[in-house]
Order: C-alpha cells, then sequence, then structure tokens
C-alpha cells in the first residue's frame, strides 16, 4: 500500500558497520529527499564538551553548553558539512578524541533529550531519510519506515579491517573484532537508550549481501509504504 502524504520519515537504525550510513545517503541522493546523519550530532556535542574541557559527570555545565548549542548542517555540492558553533568541524568530528567519547556522551540523559528534540525538529515537513540507533523506537516512532540492519559480528570486523587497511591505519584483526563484541553488546545493554529494534521495523541481516544488494532490498520495501519519485 503507498502512502499519499506529502512528507514522511525513513527510519534506519542499526549496528555500526551494517552499511547504515552508504545506504541511507544513497537513498536520499536517488530520490532527492533529505538526509539526516543523527550520529554526527552526537559528535557535534562531544567535540563542544572536549572543546571546553567538560566532564562527563557535570551535568550542570552539560546544560548550560545545550543550551548555546548551534548546530547547523550545510549541504555543500551534495556534500553535508557539520558546522558547530560557526566552525566547519565535519572533518574533526570523525578524529580519535571524539571517536573514544561519544559513545559515553550519547548515553547522558539530557543530551539525548536535546539531540531528539533536535532532530524532530530539523525533520518536521521534510521527506527525510535518517540515520541512527533510535530513529524508529524513540525519535520518530511513527516513521512510515522502519529499516533495522544487522551483521554478523565477523563480517562487520571485516569490513572495518578493510577500510582501516584503506586508509592505512594498521591494527590487527582480533583487536578489532573483540571490540565490535564489546560495542554491540554495550550499545544493547546500556540504561539509556538501549539498541533495539522497533517491533514494527524490517529487519534485514546484511552478513551475506553486497551494498547494492541491500539497497535493493530496502528500496522495495521503501515502496511498499510511501512513493519515491524515480
Ligand atoms: O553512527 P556514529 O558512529 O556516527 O554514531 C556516533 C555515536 O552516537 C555512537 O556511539 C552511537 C551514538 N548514537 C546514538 O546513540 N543515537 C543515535 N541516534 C545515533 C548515534
Amino acid at each position: 500500500m503507498e502512502n499519499l502524504c506529502k512528507n514522511y520519515v525513513i527510519a534506519i537504525d542499526g549496528e555500526a558497520g551494517t552499511g547504515k550510513s552508504t545506504l541511507a545517503k544513497n537513498i536520499a541522493k536517488k530520490y532527492n529527499i533529505v538526509y539526516m546523519d543523527t550520529g554526527a550530532m552526537y559528535r557535534c556535542v562531544t567535540l563542544d564538551m572536549l572543546n571546553k574541557g567538560i566532564s562527563m559527570d557535570d551535568t550542570k555545565k552539560i546544560q548550560q553548553m545545550l543550551d548555546n548549542i548551534k548546530i547547523e548542517i550545510e549541504n555543500n555540492n551534495g556534500e553535508d558539512r557539520f558546522i558547530l558553533n560557526g566552525e566547519d568541524v565535519t572533518k574533526k568530528i570523525r578524529e580519535k578524541n571524539v571517536n573514544d567519547n561519544v559513545s559515553q556522551v550519547s548515553h547522558i540523559p539530557v543530551v539525548r533529550e536535546r539531540m531528539v528534540e533536535l532532530q524532530r525538529r530539523l525533520a518536521n515537513g521534510k521527506k527525510i531519510v535518517m540515520e541512527g540507533r533510535d530513529i524508529g523506537t524513540n525519535v520518530f516512532p511513527n516513521a512510515q519506515v522502519k529499516i533495522y540492519l544487522t551483521a554478523s559480528a565477523q563480517v562487520k570486523a571485516k569490513r572495518r579491517y578493510e577500510q582501516n587497511k584503506q586508509n592505512g591505519i594498521d591494527i590487527p584483526f582480533e583487536e578489532i573484532y573483540n571490540n565490535v563484541v564489546f560495542r554491540d553488546n554495550n550499545d544493547k545493554t546500556s540504561d539509556v537508550a538501549p539498541l533495539k529494534k522497533a517491533d514494527d521495523a524490517f529487519e534485514l541481516d546484511t552478513t551475506n549481501y553486497t551494498l547494492d544488494e541491500v539497497e535493493n532490498i530496502v528500496v522495495k520495501k521503501i515502496k511498499e509504504k510511501v512513493i519515491l519519485d524515480d
């Protein structure tokens, strides 16, 4: 059944290393709809905290920081740029110090509260594909389409290992594998917003599929729910 409403949310949630970002970006590009990388927003908050030297348990300072934070997303030649308090931080939010702290920051309740608020505001009135961990369960529980991606730890570690190799980063496979298992477990058992599939989400195990195959399956699912302009 196709949905005739003008605006819609396609929620793509799931574990890291399942190809979520590539899939969401490709869908947005192909159908000329807005793409929102919610992980990047948590990364911006993390960078702001690190820049200001605010510790994870200083709720008062975190709240003050959130009252003043300005996160803007600009699209530049088809590429999203993240502007934090006036500075382009697109590159900085992918660096090691942010990587090492973002998971902890994303589990601070007041941070989640504000980010969810912002995500809902930015998505208002748009056709949008949102990628994250809690979009279908919490941010937009009424999203027209919900996709939940998984993959075996072995495959996720292999994807990361190959990605690192391409970027000249040399970390042994076993270390990466152990990290993947640890992170998955941590994400799913967290007290604050644990990663879980929404009851009405379409779950796809990407272990044995290429990115193209995943995209074809997901687009078919989306087309059952909303009209995409081909
Ligand atoms: O997708 P990513 O690696 O850029 O996400 C960065 C961190 O933010 C990761 O630890 C998971 C967390 N995150 C979250 O808690 N909720 C979201 N909606 C998106 C990301």
